[in-house]
């Protein structure tokens, strides 16, 4: 198996990476190295993948990978993905998410890749007050990511359509877990409170969002490149919707701090309630099912991150220029 995996030094991707590398793949990664990606996730491997530091919306360049790599296949994880930076500075989210994904497809076209697999997101169906969403249900984006989100995800389907690109489609919900970065909720709740510093929460924290481990959103995607239908849908979630502020509350008590560090600031207007998926097309198409439970997922993910913490303070200058900017006091 050759396979092509675009934002395989971000959180997700890297965690593909490492585990298509174990599994004896050719690797090669295409990353531009932003902010959000880092090659000490991918250390372990290092040596046996092809890394190019390169950005997706360079066609030149990329085609000249496709030229000399030939792959089979491509995972595109490769995003800005911010949902609240999309709102202050969307337009990189709509060169990155959308023409770079163009250019993907094109690409694959060009080179003939037996799948592409496109990694797209649960927050393309917007907000839902009760029950959940399948992927029949029309896409109603309500932020500037989610509009790039849904528009990757419809060229997509266009391709496949109009021109029989074999893509598989997969819209995930929130997924956590080791080497995500501080930027959300997660892991800003850990490294602020390890800071004992204020934990910003938008509103009153009663956003409810759905929540996958990280090794289980992988293993799903792995199963969907083995055995997902070319030009269908399909969501990957976990069915567990928990508020932010259960969350944030959840983790200062396993690092024994006191609620006091939680500090609420003004929503952001048009913040969506709630987003709840229907995930029963993978599981029958692919046996697939999540074996971590979300306390055992947060109970891991506080381990891990208290055990690498020089990781996790490592970008702080940017993260603390990133919150100045979102969480703004009353
Ligand atoms: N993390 C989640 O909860 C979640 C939920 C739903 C969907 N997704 C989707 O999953 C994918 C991976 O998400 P993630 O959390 O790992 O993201 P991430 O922000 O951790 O990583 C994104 C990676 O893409 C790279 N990248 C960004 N712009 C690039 C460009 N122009 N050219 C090449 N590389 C570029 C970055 O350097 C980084 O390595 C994204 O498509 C995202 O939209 C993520």
């Amino acid at each position: 198996m050759k396979v092509l995996v675009t934002g395989g030094a971000g959180f997700i991707g890297s965690d593909f990476v490492r585990l298509a590398a174990r599994k004896g793949w050719k690797v090669i990664v295409v990353d531009k190295l932003t902010y959000a990606g880092d090659m000490e996730r991918l250390k372990p491997i290092q040596d046996r993948i092809d890394f190019y530091n390169v950005d997706i919306l360079d066609k030149l360049e990329l085609k000249k990978i496709f030229e000399k790599q030939r792959p089979q296949t491509v995972l595109h994880f490769a995003a800005e993905t911010n949902i609240d930076k999309s709102v202050i500075e969307p337009s990189i989210f709509m060169e990155t998410n959308i023409i770079g994904t163009i250019y993907l497809l094109e690409l694959a076209n060009e080179f003939k890749v037996e799948k592409f697999i496109n990694i797209t997101s649960y927050e393309e169906y917007g907000e839902i007050k009760e029950g959940e969403r399948d992927e029949d249900c029309p896409l109603n984006p309500r932020s500037p990511y989610a509009v790039s989100k849904a528009s990757s995800d419809m060229l997509g389907q266009v391709y496949w359509r109009a021109l029989k690109l074999p893509v598989v489609t997969v819209r995930l919900c929130s997924i956590y877990g080791p080497w995500q970065n501080p930027e959300r909720l997660i892991p800003m709740t850990i490294l602020k409170a390890l800071r004992n510093e204020q934990i910003p929460i938008y509103g009153t924290g009663d956003i409810i969002r759905e929540w996958l481990y990280l090794c289980d959103c992988v293993r799903a995607i792995l199963l969907l490149l083995e055995k997902g239908k070319v030009g269908e849908v399909y969501n990957v979630g976990s069915g567990e919707r928990f508020t932010v502020i259960e969350i944030v509350k959840r983790i200062l008590k396993m690092l024994d701090k006191p609620e006091s560090l939680i500090k609420f600031v003004p929503d952001r207007p048009g913040h969506e309630k709630r987003f709840a998926i229907n995930s029963e097309k993978i599981k029958n198409t692919t046996g697939w099912a999540p074996t971590t439970k979300f306390e055992l997922g947060l109970r891991a993910t506080v381990e891990w991150n208290l055990s690498n913490r020089t990781w996790l303070f490592k970008k702080l200058f940017y993260y603390e220029d990133l919150w100045s900017r979102l969480y703004k006091e009353e």
